[in-house]
């Protein structure tokens, strides 16, 4: 009984005042000497309710998967979320943290707070979603909910389970705008109560720049989370920004079809996109212990190139099993014409082909900008770079270095 003397003891700790580090011990004797008692026993014998009800969740959690997609605009992250939205066992959410950010940015598009405390808003809300709370998540929202009611989930058509019952009466399968039109409003109370029958949770965003900003969340022991950094070649990012964000990149284009980069160009976007890349891989090559088990580096192009192998994977990494629809639903996502009604934000199609098709559409001069300004990232993830306009538009020869990378674990 020593062990669950231990727990006791912890618990009424924990209890007193909710501690990180505390918690964090908590779980260790629970998940270490413990490991061979049954769930059920391991809190039966704990007197106090508060107590028992503390270890009764805390070991719940462990059966729960938490999931994060970190990415950045523009690399393909809508098709990875895809691979899970598709899992009728994971409950997925499609770019939360967009509402504290829309929260926390003024009329002209600037943060009206520091960089700091959105990035621990930003860990707030993931924490709260994981934990299927989704009432912090009402504070972000405009206009505020009513009655925990709203129409203005971001992106709410994105994730079948709430587009599906009991969140949405709905048994036919929707697309992402009949989902909007068919299911109205959402109840964020029951989205929670549906949320905590699932047993993984997956959230992408875009909204995180670096690995290091979730270091807290990845180890705080009440969560159980594993990253998919997803990343692409940043020349072919520019390339479809250029393209995405009309007004946003107007300079650019300009650039891009003379050839003459403006005088007023402002390069830190792509400076903060390499950046924010090379950190996060510094970080993951130096094999950290916070990250054993935790991290798994994608490059878009070898999704693109083979999506069934790469979805292995991932589910592999992650300790998902694989579903009878998803091969079929890569294959059909993966492998059609391009359609004249496909969205810009579409997931990919014919992916193996169009994975390089950026060398034809960005000029040589803005390629070697990017080359310049990006050299140790493109260098650390196997992007090789081009010397001449030949070299860039000769598709026969591929930019993509093969690379495994294999998770730490
Ligand atoms: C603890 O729970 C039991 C059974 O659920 C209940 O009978 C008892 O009144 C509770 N005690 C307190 C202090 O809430
Ligand atoms: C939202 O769902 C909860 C749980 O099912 C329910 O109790 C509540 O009445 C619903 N709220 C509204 C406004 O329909
Ligand atoms: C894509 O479609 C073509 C023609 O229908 C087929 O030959 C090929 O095997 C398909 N590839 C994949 C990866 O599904
Ligand atoms: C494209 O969308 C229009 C209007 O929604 C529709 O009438 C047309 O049939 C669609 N075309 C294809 C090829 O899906
Ligand atoms: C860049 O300009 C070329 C030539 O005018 C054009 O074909 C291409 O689509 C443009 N690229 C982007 C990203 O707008
Ligand atoms: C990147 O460029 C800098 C300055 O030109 C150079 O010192 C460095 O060696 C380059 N790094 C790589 C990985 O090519
Ligand atoms: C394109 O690259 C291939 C493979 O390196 C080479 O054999 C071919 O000559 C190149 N074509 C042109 C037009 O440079």
């Amino acid at each position: 009984m020593e062990c669950s003397w231990k727990v006791l003891v912890l618990l009424v700790f924990t209890s007193l005042g909710i501690q990180y580090t505390a918690i964090k011990s908590l779980r260790m004797t629970i998940t270490s000497p413990c490991r061979s008692m049954a769930a059920e026993n391991r809190c039966g014998h704990i007197k106090d309710n508060v107590t028992r009800a503390l270890c009764e969740d805390l070991n719940g959690q462990q059966g729960r998967k938490h999931l994060l997609i970190l990415a950045s605009a523009r690399s393909g992250s809508s098709f990875l979320g895809q691979l899970f939205n598709q899992n009728s066992d994971v409950f997925y959410l499609f770019e939360p943290l967009y509402h504290v950010q829309s929260m926390f940015t003024n009329a002209n598009g600037l943060p009206t707070i520091d960089r700091r405390s959105l990035l621990g808003a930003y860990r707030d809300l993931l924490h709260n979603l994981y934990d299927c709370d989704f009432y912090l998540l009402e504070n972000y929202i405009k206009p505020a909910p009513k009655d925990h009611v709203t129409s203005s989930f971001f992106r709410r058509g994105a994730s079948k389970a709430l587009c599906s019952p009991p969140v949405c009466n709905q048994l036919e399968e929707l697309q992402e705008n009949q989902c909007l039109k068919t299911c109205r409003k959402i109840n964020l109370t029951l989205a929670s109560t549906t949320c905590r029958s699932y047993k993984t949770m997956a959230i992408k965003t875009i909204r995180i720049p670096e690995i290091n900003h979730m270091r807290t969340l990845v180890e705080d022991p009440r969560l159980n989370l594993k990253i998919i950094h997803l990343v692409r070649d940043p020349r072919a990012v520019l390339a479809s920004r250029i393209s995405t964000f009309v007004d946003q990149y107007r300079s650019y284009q300009i650039w891009n079809s003379s050839g003459r980069k403006p005088h007023n160009i402002d390069l830190l976007m792509i400076r903060n996109m390499c950046m924010d890349y090379s950190n996060s891989l510094e970080t993951a090559f130096s094999r950290p212990p916070w990250l054993r088990g935790k991290y798994m580096l994608v490059r878009y192009e070898d999704l693109a190139k083979d999506p069934i192998k790469k979805a292995n994977e991932i589910y592999n990494f992650v300790g998902l099993q694989w579903k009878d629809g998803l091969s079929s639903w890569i294959e059909e996502n993966t492998n059609a014409t391009v359609s004249p009604n496909s969205s810009k934000f579409a997931t990919i199609r014919k992916s193996s082909e169009t994975v390089e098709k950026w060398r034809l559409h960005l000029h040589f001069s803005i390629v070697q900008t990017v080359q310049d300004v990006c050299n140790t990232t493109l260098f650390q993830l196997g992007y090789q770079v081009v010397d001449s306009i030949q070299q860039l538009k000769n598709l026969s020869q591929s930019l993509l270095e093969p690379r495994v990378f294999l998770p730490f674990i």
